[in-house]
């Protein structure tokens, strides 16, 4: 069979890391990516990592003909959707653009599958599909009651993967749904590259570290969990790729779509996680306590049963783990790509 995997996104981050975990796996990782949050610079760096050239091909995802172009060229196995915009609190601002990009991309992906014949899928989802969590730990049962437009259109675009199952008998898709990703290669060449302020804790905490932020606000400090801060199911970014291999190898003997939770099961506190990345870069990081930001939650984590008995796959990695990996990757790369 053909080891082609088509990866949609590629360039991005969660992408980037998933594209060593296939070469190491022994499949060929083409990318397709419009560059619009990531650039080529990492792609070149999983080139020198893994000693294998991996296309990539830079195009918007909306545009059949190029899509139809990859599928012509490569005729790939099995496609890896990560493309999207992801900035929750920019979705609220400007919904049509996150439904344009998000749902756009996915008709468009889908359609050129199907007419190339290429029937299995792995999508990235996300555990804010689940909204305000109703009991925890969070199980694939668990309502979808997602509260911002780009939860919608995640939640959106599996259902629309279920239908197209349905409709389907061939097709074959993991919906991994994501809880927060963190950390980076431990060879401190590719890691997470947000563009302008960090929304996002871990990325925030790395910025403070590097001296290009001053201090971390911590969103709460009244919240109903052990020492007053959010809980979160943080996942080392190279545990989530070797999932997308899981899924990927588990592919063939699937019977149509599943949703499938990717976390570790385990709750971490934002001071837990300040303290953990103070010890990986020995230094303390400046944090002070901020009013709770909109629309955030006290605690998520996963239940991450389903993962371990239908694609043979745990996290492995520690928090100790994610933190000296993002420091390895911030502190040898304070600007990010920019500097490339
Ligand atoms: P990322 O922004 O680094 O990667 C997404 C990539 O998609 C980028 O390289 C971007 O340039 C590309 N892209 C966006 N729209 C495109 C389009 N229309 N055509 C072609 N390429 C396009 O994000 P990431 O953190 O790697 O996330 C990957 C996926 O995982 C996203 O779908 C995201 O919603 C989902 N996810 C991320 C997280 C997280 O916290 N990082 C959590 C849950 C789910
Ligand atoms: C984690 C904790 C904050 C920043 C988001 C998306 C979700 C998914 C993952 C895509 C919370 C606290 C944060 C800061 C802080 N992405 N915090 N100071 O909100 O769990 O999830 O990313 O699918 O959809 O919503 O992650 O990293 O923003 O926050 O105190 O400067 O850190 O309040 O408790 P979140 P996060």
């Amino acid at each position: 069979m053909n080891n082609w995997v088509l990866i949609a996104g590629g360039a991005g981050y969660i992408g980037s890391h998933t594209a060593i975990s296939l070469v190491e796996n022994g499949y060929r990782p083409v990318v397709i990516d419009n560059m619009c949050n990531s650039s080529p610079e990492s792609i070149r760096r999983v080139e020198s990592i893994t000693g294998i050239e991996v296309p990539l091909i830079q195009a918007d995802l909306r545009d059949s003909a190029a899509v139809r172009a990859v599928f012509d060229r490569y005729a790939p196995s099995a496609v890896i959707h990560f493309a999207g915009l992801k900035a929750v609190g920019e979705s609220v601002e400007r919904p049509l653009a996150y439904y344009d990009c998000n749902l756009g991309a996915s008709f468009s992906l889908f359609d050129e599958m199907l007419r190339a014949g290429c029937h299995s899928l792995v999508f990235s989802s996300s555990a804010t599909i689940y909204g305000e969590p109703q009991q925890l730990p969070l199980t694939e049962s668990h309502p979808i009651r997602p509260t911002n437009p780009y939860g919608h259109g995640k939640a959106m675009i599996e259902q629309i993967i279920m239908d197209l199952g349905r409709a389907r008998p061939d097709i074959r898709a993991f919906n991994l749904r994501y809880f927060n990703p963190v950390g980076a290669h431990p060879s401190g060449l590719i890691g997470e590259d947000p563009s302008g302020i960090p929304n996002n804790l871990m990325p925030f905490v790395s910025k403070v570290a590097v001296g290009r932020l001053p201090r971390l606000q911590v969103f709460g400090s009244d919240w109903p969990t052990p020492d007053g801060s959010g809980v979160r199911d943080y996942i080392h970014v190279m545990d989530l790729a070797e999932a997308h291999v899981a899924a990927v190898r588990a592919l063939p003997g699937q019977n149509g779509v599943r949703a499938v939770n990717i976390g570790t099961g385990r709750g971490t506190s934002v001071l837990e996680l300040v303290a953990a990345f103070s010890a990986a870069a020995g230094q303390e990081v400046p944090w002070e306590v901020a009013p709770r930001r909109a629309g955030d939650i006290a605690r998520c984590y996963a239940d991450p049963a389903l993962a371990r008995n239908l694609l043979g796959w745990s996290a492995r990695r520690s928090l100790a783990d994610m933190c000296e990996d993002t420091w390895r990757w911030q502190s040898r790369n304070p600007d990010g790509y920019g500097e490339a």
